[in-house]
């Protein structure tokens, strides 16, 4: 089990979302920790709850500052908290370039419609006036345009003959408050999760050319239609608890040294030999890019020539 994330919460607010996250995250099992609760509002009825809960809180009005700089308090507050993540919950600010940049990927928000339709304020009432049957909330990652991150989850919520804006926000809470503590968990989980680090690996490793998927001694095994083998991911391998990817090397002298310099992540895969290397993807900071690289050059190690002159020629673009 890996050590807990660590969530710095971004509020304005009452902070009802920032509760249901901290009460969630104090649930036996929990994913992630609140380590702070960070406010634009010094009057946050958030921070209030906060306080009382025993998280670290921070306060600081944007008035009177650039946004740049006031984004810098923020990002310098959520470092010192060594937050691994950022939730925003009813953070009523626009977070510049730079701020965004810095948190890509790791910054996620609520917003109460089932985006992509109504980002932006009014959301209950541009449903209603729609004449939808549904409402709702959706948990996305946050990029540089306003509510239209990767969407991580949605709950819908019926609309009621005669519901109003306010009465059909509150039924909209409750759903955002078991929805947001549930999409954080599982986003944070991702890393270490075993079927998700599979996907990735498939993704790459599929795009190559004449890549096929099949299994080979119970693992994922991705090879080149009807020739070699070129990578593997393996899963719980004998009991061992680790999900890595066995990719083709050299042989026993980079086998040696690549375990010499990181003796964390590179092993030698138990019937491999010398000419593979187990690349750990459960350690929570994969390089992506690397293991895309990794990948791409198994499957030159094993492929036909006819097949890596295409490559080659390809890479002179
Ligand atoms: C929620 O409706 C959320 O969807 C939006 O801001 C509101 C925050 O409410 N982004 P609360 O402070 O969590 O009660």
């Amino acid at each position: 089990m890996p050590d807990k994330a660590r969530v710095a919460v971004l509020v304005s607010g009452t902070g009802t979302n920032m509760a249901a996250l901290l009460y969630a995250s104090r649930l036996p099992g929990a994913a992630y920790e609140i380590v702070l609760v960070a406010s634009n509002d010094l009057a946050a009825g958030a921070l209030a709850l906060a306080e009382a809960e025993g998280v670290a809180t921070f306060a600081l009005s944007h008035k009177g500052m650039k946004r740049a700089e006031h984004d810098a308090a923020m990002d310098a507050a959520a470092r010192e908290a060594k937050a691994d993540y950022i939730a925003l919950a009813g953070y009523m600010r626009v977070l510049g370039p730079a701020f965004v940049a810095d948190w890509q990927g790791r910054m996620l928000n609520i917003h109460p419609s089932l985006l992509p339709r109504y980002p932006g304020l009014d959301t209950h009432a541009r449903a209603i006036a729609a004449g939808d049957g549904h409402g709702g909330a959706s948990v996305h990652l946050v990029t540089d345009d306003l509510d239209m991150g990767e969407v991580l989850g949605r709950a819908e919520v019926a609309i009621a003959p005669g519901d109003t804006a306010e009465t059909l926000a509150e039924r909209v809470k409750f759903a955002e408050h078991q929805l947001y503590p549930r999409v954080l968990a599982d986003y944070v989980s991702r890393p270490f999760d075993p079927d998700w680090l599979v996907a990735q690996v498939r993704e790459r490793a599929m795009a190559l050319p004449h890549a096929e998927e099949t299994l080979s001694h119970g693992m994922p095994c991705f090879g080149i239609e009807k020739g070699k083998k070129f990578a593997w991911v393996s899963m719980d391998h004998h009991g061992d608890g680790k999900t890595a990817l066995l990719a083709k090397i050299d042989g026993a002298d980079e086998q040696a040294q690549l375990i010499e310099n990181d003796p964390e992540r590179y092993y030698r895969p138990a019937y491999f030999g010398d000419g593979w290397i187990g690349i750990r993807l459960d350690l929570g900071d994969t390089d992506w890019q690397s293991i895309e690289d990794w990948l791409s050059r198994s499957w030159r190690a094993v492929a036909p020539k006819k097949l890596t002159g295409l490559m080659d020629a390809a890479d002179q673009f």
